[in-house]
C-alpha cells in the first residue's frame, strides 16, 4: 500500500546525488505561479502546448494542470546532446508533432535552455510553419551558459553551470524519475567518460 505520508522523498541519501538544487515543494509551487502567469497572459486564446521530449514530460505535466485556458497538447521529440553532457550543436528531430501549427498560438515546454542551440533551431523550425505566435517556457534557464540569443517568455528557475538530473532530466538517460533537481557526484560523470 502507498503511504500518504509522504513526508520524506528519497533527495536525502540518493547516493550519486551530491546535493539537491530544488526540492519538489519548489518546483510544485512554481508551476502553479507559471500556470496562472501563462493563463493570464494567453487570456481569451486557445493554447497549442508543444512538449520538447523527453526532458520535459515530467514539467509539463505538472504545468499544464495550472494553466486554465482550453488547449491542446502535442509532442515533438530532439536530441541534442547524445548520451554526453556537453551540446553537440546538432539537433535531430526524432518525432514531429502530429498536428499542425498554423494559426496557433504554440507554447513550447522545455526542460532547460543551456547554449540555446536547442531552442533556437526549434523556435526557426516552428515559425516556418506559421503559428499566430510562439513562445517558450522553460523550467530552467542557465543563462551563463548562452552561446546563441533567444527569447525565453517563462522561466522557472535560473539555474548556475553545473549538470542537473532529476524531474525529467537525465544524465545517459538515467534519473529522470527524481521528484526534484539535483547535481550529480563527480564519481557519476567519471564513470563514463565523453
Ligand atoms: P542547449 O541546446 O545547450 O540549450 O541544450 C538544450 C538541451 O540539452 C536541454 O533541453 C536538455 O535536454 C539538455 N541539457 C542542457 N543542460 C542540461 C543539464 O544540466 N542536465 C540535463 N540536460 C541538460
Ligand atoms: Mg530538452
Amino acid at each position: 500500500m502507498p503511504k500518504t505520508n509522504a513526508a520524506s522523498h528519497p533527495s536525502e541519501g540518493h547516493p550519486d546525488i551530491a546535493k539537491v538544487t530544488i526540492g519538489p515543494k519548489e518546483l510544485t509551487a512554481r508551476c502553479k505561479k507559471l500556470g496562472a502567469q501563462i493563463s493570464s497572459a494567453y487570456q481569451g486564446r486557445e493554447l497549442m502546448v508543444v512538449v520538447v521530449l523527453k526532458g520535459a514530460f515530467m514539467f509539463a505535466s505538472d504545468l499544464v494542470r495550472h494553466i486554465d485556458l482550453p488547449l491542446q497538447v502535442d509532442f515533438m521529440a530532439v536530441s541534442s546532446y547524445g548520451d554526453s553532457t556537453k551540446s553537440s550543436g546538432t539537433v535531430r528531430i526524432l518525432k514531429d508533432l502530429q498536428k499542425d501549427v498554423l494559426g496557433k498560438d504554440v507554447l513550447m515546454v522545455e526542460d532547460i535552455v543551456d547554449t540555446g542551440l536547442t531552442l533556437a533551431y526549434l523556435r526557426q523550425m516552428l515559425l516556418g510553419r506559421h503559428p499566430r505566435s510562439l513562445a517558450t517556457c522553460s523550467l530552467l534557464n542557465k543563462g551563463v551558459c548562452r552561446k546563441v540569443e533567444v527569447p525565453v517568455e517563462f522561466i522557472g528557475f535560473e539555474v548556475a553551470n553545473e549538470f542537473l538530473v532529476g524531474y525529467g532530466l537525465d544524465f545517459t538517460q538515467r534519473y529522470r524519475n527524481l521528484p526534484f533537481i539535483g547535481v550529480l557526484r563527480p564519481e557519476i560523470y567519471q564513470q563514463h567518460p565523453e
